[in-house]
């Protein structure tokens, strides 16, 4: 996304969203879970952080900089706890879905990678598509590839088929 300049300490507009009376422009739903409370909890808190970055593009800059910072901070850890994460539990049921899937992760980290780099280097980032971006990867990884991902899991645990031998370190609830 193209750097833009942002004046001091003003209000970024950013239109086409629809913040709740705690001026949040997500919430988690049930409807994400994947049945894996590790992904699910990591999701919740990637939720947060764009939450607090909407609200810090509220007051201004300055307060949208270290909002940035830690969700890019959390981003990197993410990719390790969750997306690397799931890419080996893919691989290792031999996941349909896994090429396009990791496609997505792949995309995403890069996205974010150059907004880091613009921060570093002390560039404007335009936050406004940013934040779009973001409420984007929820809505549409999290809430659908993520979630089916997370049935196909639950799936094959009920089916018993889920076992030590694929060595997938994750607890499938089956909810
Ligand atoms: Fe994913």
């Amino acid at each position: 996304m193209r750097a833009e300049a942002e004046s001091a300490d003003r209000p970024i507009y950013i239109s086409g969203l629809a913040p709740d009376s705690k001026n949040r422009i997500l919430e988690w739903q049930q409807s994400y879970s994947m049945g894996i409370s590790l992904f699910d909890e990591q999701h919740k808190e990637l939720i947060r952080l764009i939450n607090d970055l909407y609200a810090a593009s509220q007051k201004g800059w300055s307060y949208t900089r270290v909002a940035l910072m830690r969700l890019m901070r959390y981003v990197l850890d993410y990719f390790q706890m969750n997306m690397i994460k799931e890419e080996r539990i893919m691989e290792r049921i031999g996941y349909p879905g896994y090429r396009e899937h990791k496609r997505e992760h792949v995309a995403f980290l890069k996205e974010v990678l150059v907004e880091v780099t613009y921060l570093q280097t002390n560039q404007m980032i335009d936050i406004k598509s940013f934040i779009l971006f973001l409420r984007d990867w929820i809505l549409s990884h999290v809430g659908i590839c993520d979630k089916k991902l997370g049935l196909y899991l639950v799936r094959l645990k009920k089916e018993g088929n889920l076992n030590a031998f694929m060595q997938v370190d994750i607890e499938v609830s089956g909810n």
